[in-house]
C-alpha cells in the first residue's frame, strides 16, 4: 500500500477519484476485522452525514497490537523518554503493550466503564496516557483527551460537555523546570462535574494531591486488583472511537468525533506513505497526545503499522535547546516530525545547540499545524535535514483525523512553504466567497473538500447541527476548512492561514470568542476584541483590545489590571491562550448595527496602519485614531 515513485502517486490518486469506493476498500482490506463491511460509502454533504466500511466490525487496538504479536512481539512498540535527562528511558514492546492495556481495560471494567461510556484522559505525556487511551478503544468507551495544559476550568467544561464517567489523570506533570499539580485541578474541576463515578490517579511526580474517598483511586492499586481483560469489545465501524475538542470561532469549544473503521483505514495509510515509514525505522513525533497529531501520529498510526514510536516528555529547550537534537543522536531518529513554532523557537537560540550533534540518522523531516515561513523550512532543511532530507510539511485539521495535504517524503518535489499535493482520495476544492469552485491554476480561494474521506470529523459531539453550520453550511456541497489557500501554476497548494474567527498560537489553535469570553470575566472588563498578529516564534500572537469601566479601576493602575487580565485568561482558558498584547481602549471600531470591525483592529495589531479601508461607515470613526495611537508596538 505504500507508493514508490511519483508516478505512481498520480496514477493512485488518479484511481482513487475515479473509484474512491474501491480505492477505500483495496486500503482496508489490510487490517483484521472481525466482520468484513457490506458497502464502503455513504454519505450526503448537505444534511450531513457520512458512513465508512458499513456494518464492518473490528477492534482498532486488536489491529493496533494483537496483529503485531506474532512477528513483532519483542519490537519495541514506544520508547518513553522523559523530561528529566537523567532519568531512564522507558521501553515498551509490542508484547508488553498488549498486556498493559489488556490489565488497564480490566481496571476500566471495574469502574463499571461499558461501551459508550465517555472517558475524560488529563495526563502527563507518559506510557500510561497511551495505555490508557487504547484501554478504552479495547473496550469501547469513548476517550476524550484533554489536554494537561488546559486551566481546571476549560477541563471542567469539558467533561461536563462530553458527561464523562470516570477521569483519568496524575499526580503532576514534569514540563520542563515545572510542575503541573494535575491532580489538584482536577479536583477543582470535579467540584463541578458531579457526574465523574471514579478518578483513576496515576504517581508520577510525587505531589501530594488529595484524595476523595469512594472517587479516588490510584492507578497502581488499581492494577493490583483488576484482572486482565483480553477480550475486545467488537466494534462496529461507525461506533465512536474518541472526542477531541477544538476551537472555533464561537466561544465553546466542540467536540470533534472520529469513528473507528475510517480513522483506523486513514490514519495508517497516511502514515506509511506522508513519512514513507520503513520496517526498522525509529520514528519520532514531538506533538501533545493532547492535540489530534498526537492521537494520529504518535498512537494510532505507528501502532496500526507496527512502528517505533518515541514519547516525549519534555519540552524542546528543556534543559538546553539542544534536547530535541540529543535525542535524535541517542536513540538513532530516522523520522522526525515536529511544529513550526518548534523549529523557530531553536532557531532563534542558536546553532551552537545542533552542531553539537551529529543528525545523521535522519532520513525524513515533517512539520504540522501552522503555516512554516520560509526562513524556518530553510533553517529546517539545512542545518537539520544536512540538505538530504526531504520535508513534509503536513496540512490537516483536528476534523480531517489524518494528513490530507503533504508531501510524500522523497517522492513529492517539495517547495518550500507548500504543503504540495493532495493524498490519494481526497478532492480539494478552491472556494469563492459565493460558493463556486474556482478552476484552473495560479488561484486562491477557500479551501474546502469535495468528497468525503474515511477519518473525517462525524459529528460534534451532542450538537450535529452544529457539526452541519460549522462545516457543510458555508459553501453547499462542501466540507469547508475555515483555511485560505492558493493553487500556484503547477497545482501545488499552499495554505495561507485562517479566514474565520481562529488564531493559531504555538500551533494552537483558539477562537477569538473564546479569549474575549475570558477576558470579559474580569469585573473591571466592559468589552473587548481580540485579534492575532504576526509573532516571530509563535506564528500569531494575541492581541487584546480592551474598554474598562474607570470607575471600578480607581487605585489600580493599567498594568496591574493588564496582568490581572492575563491570569483570567491563563484561569479559564490555560496559559497557551494569555494574551500577548493588551491595550486598554476608550471604544472598539463598530459599524452603526454594532459589529465590530476586526479588519481595522488586526491592521493595527499588524502595525499596518497606513491603508484601513473605509472606515466611514463606522459609528465613530475618530476612535481608530485614539486606537492607532494607543498601539502597542513590541
Ligand atoms: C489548523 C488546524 C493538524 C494537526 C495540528 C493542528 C493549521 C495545520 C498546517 C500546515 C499551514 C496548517 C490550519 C488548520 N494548519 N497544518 N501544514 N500549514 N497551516 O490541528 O488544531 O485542528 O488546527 O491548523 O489553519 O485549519 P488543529
Amino acid at each position: 500500500m505504500q507508493i514508490t515513485n511519483l508516478e505512481e502517486y498520480a496514477k493512485t490518486y488518479r484511481e482513487s477519484v475515479e473509484n474512491p469506493e474501491e480505492f477505500w476498500a483495496k486500503v482496508a482490506s489490510q487490517f483484521t476485522w472481525r466482520e468484513k463491511w457490506e458497502k464502503v460509502l455513504d454519505y450526503n454533504f448537505s444534511d450531513y452525514y457520512s458512513k465508512w466500511f458499513i456494518n464492518g466490525k473490528l477492534n482498532i487496538t486488536e489491529n493496533c497490537l494483537d496483529r503485531h504479536l506474532e512477528t513483532k512481539k519483542d519490537k519495541e512498540a514506544i520508547i518513553w523518554v522523559a523530561n528529566d535527562p537523567n532519568e531512564e528511558d522507558r521501553r515498551i514492546t509490542y508484547g508488553e503493550l498488549h498486556q498493559k492495556v489488556c490489565e488497564f481495560a480490566g481496571v476500566l471494567k471495574n469502574h463499571n466503564v461499558e461501551k459508550g461510556d465517555r472517558i475524560c484522559l488529563y495526563m502527563p505525556m507518559v506510557p500510561e496516557l497511551v495505555i490508557a487511551v487504547l484501554a478504552c478503544a479495547r473496550i469501547g468507551a469513548i476517550h476524550s483527551v484533554v489536554f494537561a495544559g488546559f486551566s481546571s476550568n476549560a477541563l471542567a467544561s469539558r467533561i461536563q460537555d462530553a458527561n464523562a464517567k470516570v477521569i483519568i489523570t496524575a499526580d503532576g506533570a514534569f514540563r520542563g523546570n515545572k510542575i503541573i499539580p494535575l491532580k489538584a485541578w482536577v479536583n477543582d474541576a470535579l467540584d463541578s462535574c458531579p457526574g465523574v463515578e471514579s478518578c483513576i490517579v496515576l504517581k508520577r511526580t510525587q505531589e501530594e494531591a488529595e484524595m476523595k474517598e469512594g472517587r479516588d483511586y490510584w492507578w497502581e492499586d488499581e492494577i493490583k486488583n483488576a484482572k486482565p481483560l483480553f477480550d475486545a469489545e467488537v466494534m462496529d465501524s461507525e461506533d465512536p472511537l474518541f472526542i477531541l475538542y477544538t476551537s472555533g470561532s464561537t466561544g465553546k469549544p466542540k467536540g470533534v468525533l472520529h469513528s473507528c473503521g475510517g480513522y483506523m483505514v486513514y490514519t495508517w495509510y497516511s502514515f506509511l506513505n506522508v513519512f514513507q515509514y520503513q520496517e526498522k525505522d525509529i520514528y519520532w513525533c514531538t506533538a501533545d497526545i493532547g492535540w489530534i497529531t498526537g492521537h494520529s501520529y504518535i498512537v494510532y498510526g505507528p501502532l496500526l503499522a507496527g512502528a517505533t514510536s518515541v514519547m516525549f516528555e519534555g519540552v524542546p529547550t528543556y534543559p538546553d535547546a539542544g534536547r530535541f537534537w540529543k535525542i535524535v543522536d541517542r536513540l538513532g531518529v530516522n523520522i522526525f516530525y515536529t511544529a513550526p513554532t518548534a523549529i523557530r523557537a531553536l532557531m532563534a537560540k542558536g546553532l551552537e545547540y545542533v552542531n553539537l550533534y551529529q543528525l545523521d540518522s535522519l532520513k525524513v523531516l515533517g512539520t504540522v499545524g501552522e503555516p512554516i515561513n520560509s526562513e524556518a523550512w530553510h533553517w529546517y532543511h539545512t542545518h537539520i535535514g544536512k540538505d538530504r532530507c526531504p520535508i513534509v510539511d503536513t496540512w490537516w485539521q483536528t476534523e480531517t483525523g489524518g494528513i490530507m495535504i503533504s508531501p510524500l517524503a522523497g517522492i513529492t518535489p517539495t517547495k518550500p512553504t507548500y504543503a504540495t499535493l493532495p493524498l490519494p482520495g481526497i478532492q480539494p476544492a478552491l472556494v469563492d466567497n459565493k460558493g463556486n469552485e474556482i478552476q484552473g491554476n495560479s488561484v486562491e480561494g477557500n479551501l474546502s473538500i469535495k468528497f468525503p474521506w474515511p477519518s473525517m470529523i462525524r459529528t460534534t459531539y451532542g450538537d450535529h447541527e452544529r457539526c452541519k453550520n460549522t462545516y457543510f453550511s458555508t459553501f453547499k456541497g462542501y466540507y469547508f476548512t475555515g483555511d485560505g489557500c492558493k493553487r500556484d501554476e503547477e497545482g501545488y497548494y499552499r495554505i495561507l492561514g485562517r479566514v474565520d474567527d481562529v488564531i493559531n498560537v504555538s500551533g494552537h489553535r483558539l477562537g477569538t470568542a473564546e479569549v474575549e469570553n475570558a477576558i470579559n470575566l474580569h469585573s473591571s472588563v466592559i468589552e473587548s476584541a481580540v485579534v492575532g498578529y504576526p509573532h516571530e516564534i509563535k506564528g500569531q500572537g494575541i492581541y487584546a483590545f480592551v474598554i474598562c469601566d474607570l470607575h471600578k479601576l480607581e487605585n489600580t493602575s493599567f498594568e496591574e489590571v493588564k496582568k490581572e487580565i492575563r491570569d483570567k485568561v491563563s484561569e479559564v482558558i490555560g496559559a497557551i491562550a494569555k494574551p500577548d498584547k493588551i491595550q486598554i481602549v476608550k471604544g472598539l471600531p463598530k459599524t452603526r448595527s454594532g459589529k465590530i470591525m476586526r479588519r481595522i483592529l488586526r491592521k493595527i495589531a499588524e502595525g499596518d496602519t497606513t491603508n484601513l479601508g473605509d472606515i466611514s461607515t463606522l459609528l465613530d470613526p475618530s476612535i481608530v485614531e485614539s486606537i492607532k495611537e494607543g498601539r502597542i508596538s513590541n
